[in-house]
């Protein structure tokens, strides 16, 4: 029998904006957990960054959520959990850690093999560049099954999205060249920004789109089940944000679904995050 620790929020980390489409199911399917989400919107977007800047940029945020009382984190960017997961695992968690990272790409893998597996047909991933160059997707789903899988970047969607366009003909033309010429079976929504551009994706083929987040959360579910050590607090959300709080808690509601309230800032220094809150001040600035 494992020893019981003290109830702790679950953290939730992102690029920005777009982890708030899958804490939106976490929160769904755990509506009683406290959640402390971090959104690394000061630092967005990662999709096009290099891999060792995501793995330093990973590191602190999830150092950030553990500060902040967190022991079970889900990075919920797909960038990050198909570039960096391993590397955090080995970092922090393993035996006597009592902290568990957990990830995103494995669940997308498993939704999309099981999807084909009864239906048959191609796989289309569709993501940021980092995570199509990562193939880490496609590694999942073979050690799975022998399927079928085209991964497609779409470095363009992200940014529409942000920009507020999800129900604009940008959106449609941008997300109907994307899927040209993809001759798959099944679209599966690479990105937690592209949940909001749903209705442009499913005008632009006849296959289901499957967006990942309602399975990362039935399998959170399913892992809080089997790591009973892992108690859960309860409460209220918080939001972190390395960006504008403001524009985090005006924009973030369209991603949640729900108000965003009293988001916290959390500065930069010198390319480390403050420890604590810290007001950054407007303006020009005269460093002593
Ligand atoms: N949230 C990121 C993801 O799911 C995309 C946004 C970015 O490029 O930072 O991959």
């Amino acid at each position: 029998m494992g020893r019981r620790v003290k109830p702790a929020p679950i953290g939730v980390y992102d690029s920005g904006f777009g982890g708030l489409t899958v804490l939106r199911e976490l929160s769904r399917a755990l509506p009683r957990a406290e959640f402390v989400y971090l959104g690394d919107a000061g630092r967005a977007p990662y999709g096009g960054r290099d891999a060792d800047v995501i793995l330093s940029l990973a590191e602190q945020c999830v150092e950030r959520l553990f500060s902040e009382g967190c022991r079970v984190v889900v990075v919920a960017c797909h960038t990050v959990s198909s570039v960096a997961l391993r590397h955090l695992q080995a970092r922090y968690t393993g035996p006597g850690q009592e902290r568990a990272v957990l990830g995103v790409t494995i669940p997308a893998a498993e939704l999309a093999v099981d999807h084909v597996s009864t239906r048959g047909g191609r796989i289309a991933f569709i993501a940021t560049a980092r995570t199509v160059a990562s193939g880490t997707f496609t590694t999942e789903c073979h050690k799975l099954a022998p399927v079928a899988v085209v991964e497609r970047a779409a470095p363009l969607l992200a940014p529409i999205v942000e920009e507020g366009w999800e129900t604009s003909d940008v959106a449609r033309l941008a997300v109907r060249r994307y899927l040209d010429g993809l001759d798959a079976q099944v679209v599966v929504l690479g990105c937690t920004h592209f949940p909001l551009l749903r209705e442009a994706f499913e005008a632009a083929t006849d296959c289901p789109v499957l967006d990942p987040a309602p399975f990362v959360a039935a399998r959170l579910v399913d892992w809080l089940t089997r790591h009973p050590d892992f108690t859960v607090a309860e409460g209220e959300p918080r939001f972190l944000s390395t960006g504008d709080p403001d524009a985090f808690a005006t924009h973030g509601s369209r991603f949640l679904g729900a108000p965003v309230t009293t988001v916290q800032h959390v500065a930069e220094t010198a390319g480390r995050l403050e420890p604590a809150a810290r007001v950054v001040p407007r303006g020009q600035v005269v460093r002593a």
